[in-house]
């Protein structure tokens, strides 16, 4: 079959690790017999540096007329205080809503290879870990209304603000999916929240409840978020799906993916009610090391495996992706985020090369 890919390169290591993405979804398409076509537009700071803008129109318009979107990463220091106050991260933020992909889907997932990777001690993290984060994408503080009052009298009286704001409906579609997504796999939920102070988490904590009579097999309940952050080093494999707010889930999953070893292995899957998604790796465009072929290319093609398994309909090809990259580790390669003693360090070319040749 035929589809159409945007690819979103975007900044800093961005770049690197979605020409490696690609590789492998070609290679795909030799072995299962499908043709990937990519549109590439910008996104971020190459686009304000060419375009004028974070988010130019036309790379909406290509995103919504596509059959799903890779995206590398976008953000650095360059653009961080423009005048005209754009900056990458607003493109990033913008396509999402755009796209309207309100559910992100985020799993840290422990590979046994990479088990002395992680920073916790071997009893906590033992063999596997496997949790799924499902973080509201497009509402709450990140998208609530901003202010700025600068007092010119008396500038200890300037203010910002920004406004944690969620309706019933943004809940609801999120902790179905999140719900959903646990009736697939060990049925428990918890919901991330700061409810003993929020007002905003205690309707999230009415809403839970409510949807949750959908689902009497799934086992929930509900943690602050300053325990959950916690629990998550002191007794990770207590979680299978965490549903929580935009900002929250932010935050946890950065914790998440280092535990699992390194931030370069988080993979991510952004959808919303049709079947266009945006896949991409959870971290950042890494300025500190791009272009210098040290960025670990897995978490974008591990994201390219959720595009094809979410927005394609391509069940066996993303498993071939998977089990590609579980060959490469078990071979003993690694970039230098998940290295150590015996093994081979390898840059993000040859990351992709390897995990190329082992599309079967
Ligand atoms: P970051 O994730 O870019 O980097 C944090 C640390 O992790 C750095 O030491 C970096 O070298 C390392 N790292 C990240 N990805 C790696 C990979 N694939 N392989 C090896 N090491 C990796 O976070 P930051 O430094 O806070 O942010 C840098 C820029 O990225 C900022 O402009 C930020 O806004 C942006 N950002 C973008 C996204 C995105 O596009 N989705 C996500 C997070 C941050
Ligand atoms: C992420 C990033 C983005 C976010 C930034 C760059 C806007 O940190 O995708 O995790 O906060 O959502
Ligand atoms: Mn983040």
């Amino acid at each position: 079959m035929d589809f159409k890919i945007v690819t979103l390169p975007g900044d800093g290591i961005g770049p690197d690790i979605v020409t490696e993405a690609v590789k492998v979804l070609n290679k795909v398409g030799e072995v299962y017999g499908h043709q990937f076509t990519y549109d590439e537009q910008m996104m971020g700071g190459v686009a304000i540096d060419h375009k004028g803008s974070s988010l130019p129109k036309e790379t909406i318009d290509a995103c919504l007329a596509a059959d799903a979107v890779l995206l590398g990463a976008v953000g650095g220091p360059k653009w961080d205080n423009l005048p005209n106050g754009d900056r990458p991260e607003k493109g990033l933020l913008g396509i999402r809503g755009a796209l309207k992909l309100f559910a992100n889907l985020r799993p840290a997932v422990l590979y046994p290879q990479l088990k002395h990777a992680s920073p916790l001690k071997e009893e906590i993290i033992g063999d596997s870990l496997d949790i799924l984060i499902v973080r509201e994408l497009t509402s709450g503080i990140y998208f609530g209304e901003k202010n700025k009052v600068v007092c010119e009298e008396d500038d200890s009286k300037t203010f910002a603000s920004d406004l944690e704001k969620y309706t019933v409906a943004e809940i609801e579609r999120i902790t179905r999916v999140g719900f959903d997504a646990a009736m697939k796999r060990n049925k428990k939920v918890c919901v991330v929240d700061k409810a003993n102070v929020l007002e905003s988490s205690r309707l999230w904590r009415v809403v839970v409840n409510r949807v949750a009579k959908d689902y009497p097999e799934v086992e929930y309940s509900f943690m602050y978020v300053d325990n959950a952050a916690m629990q998550l080093v002191v007794n990770p494999k207590q979680f299978d799906v965490i549903v929580t707010s935009n900002i929250f889930g932010d935050i946890l999953s950065d914790e998440a993916s280092i535990i699992t070893g390194s931030i370069g292995m988080l993979a991510s899957a952004s959808l919303g009610e049709g079947s266009l998604g945006l896949y991409e790796p959870s971290h950042g465009s890494a300025p500190d090391i791009a272009g210098q072929n040290k960025a670990n290319p897995i978490a974008t093609i591990l994201s390219a495996a959720m595009m094809l398994r979410y927005s394609l309909n391509l069940d066996k090809e993303a498993n071939a992706i998977e089990a590609a990259v579980m060959n490469v580790l078990d071979a003993g390669y690694r970039t230098g985020d998940i290295m150590s003693t015996d093994m081979k360090q390898i840059g993000t070319v040859e990351m992709g090369d390897l995990i190329t040749a082992a599309i079967k």
